[in-house]
């Protein structure tokens, strides 16, 4: 499904989140905190926008964007050819690299795409060095308040439109539509960024409660075996 949209992912982004969806990366990145001259990764990185801003913000940082889908990787190589950014092939369940090697790790609208979000967050976990941060961008399914009729509604009808019109695509953005109402809530989200181990674990909303930044650190000794 991603190798298909990722022509008009960008496009459709923009106009989904009414020209927001660049001020919640820059938080992202913000939250990361610099990683000085060591080495991030940005996961299920797309066209790789969050890479990009990490590398914009941090020149000092050595940068690898990851995906499994080479389209998306493909159109980020591309959109970023600029910018010393390693792009490379991967899957989150099973991440290829060592223990305790990255100073942040990022990822924008990756955990609603897994089955096991809990397996994913142990991984990041375990290539993070001590003391290294995560910072993880998604919807959220909507809080229960008076706005909810039309947030529903907009995800329900205004966002499949979309996709059919810009995506040529409706069946990935009702895709999107379904699993972000399916998906934990905040508050069990940030659960399980406690169970797979990370410390001063917040997070915050935007977007009418739809879209949620979560983050958290990794303590600064190794776990005991
Ligand atoms: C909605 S896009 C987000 C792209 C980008 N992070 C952003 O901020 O726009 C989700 C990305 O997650 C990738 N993805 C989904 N599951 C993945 C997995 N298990 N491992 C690696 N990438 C994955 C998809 O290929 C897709 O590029």
């Amino acid at each position: 499904m991603f190798d298909a949209i990722a022509g008009s992912y960008d496009l459709m982004n923009r106009v989904m989140t009414l020209g927001q969806d660049q001020r919640w990366r820059r938080f992202v990145v913000q939250k990361a905190q610099s990683p000085g001259e060591g080495w991030v990764l940005d996961l299920a990185t797309g066209t790789g926008d969050i890479a990009a801003l990490m590398r914009q913000s941090y020149p000092q940082a050595r940068v690898i964007g990851s995906d499994f889908s080479r389209n998306m990787l493909e159109e980020a190589r591309k959109r970023f050819s600029s910018l010393h950014i390693h792009w490379q092939a991967g899957d989150a369940n099973a991440l290829p690299f060592a223990d305790n090697v990255f100073e942040s790790v990022t990822f924008g609208y990756l955990l609603r795409n897994v089955d096991d979000s809990l397996r994913v967050l142990r991984e990041v976990h375990r290539v993070l060095k001590p003391g290294g941060r995560v910072v993880c961008l998604d919807t959220t399914p909507p809080a229960r308040n008076a706005l909810l009729p039309f947030v529903r509604f907009y995800f329900r009808f205004g966002i499949p439109l979309m996709g059919r019109l810009i995506a040529r695509d409706a069946a990935a953005y009702s895709y999107l539509t379904g699993s972000t109402m399916d998906f934990h809530t905040a508050e069990d989200l940030a659960a399980l960024f406690r169970q797979a181990g990370f410390s001063e674990v917040g997070f915050r909303k935007f977007m009418l409660g739809t879209i949620g930044i979560h983050w958290g650190k990794k303590h600064e000794q190794p776990d005991p075996a």
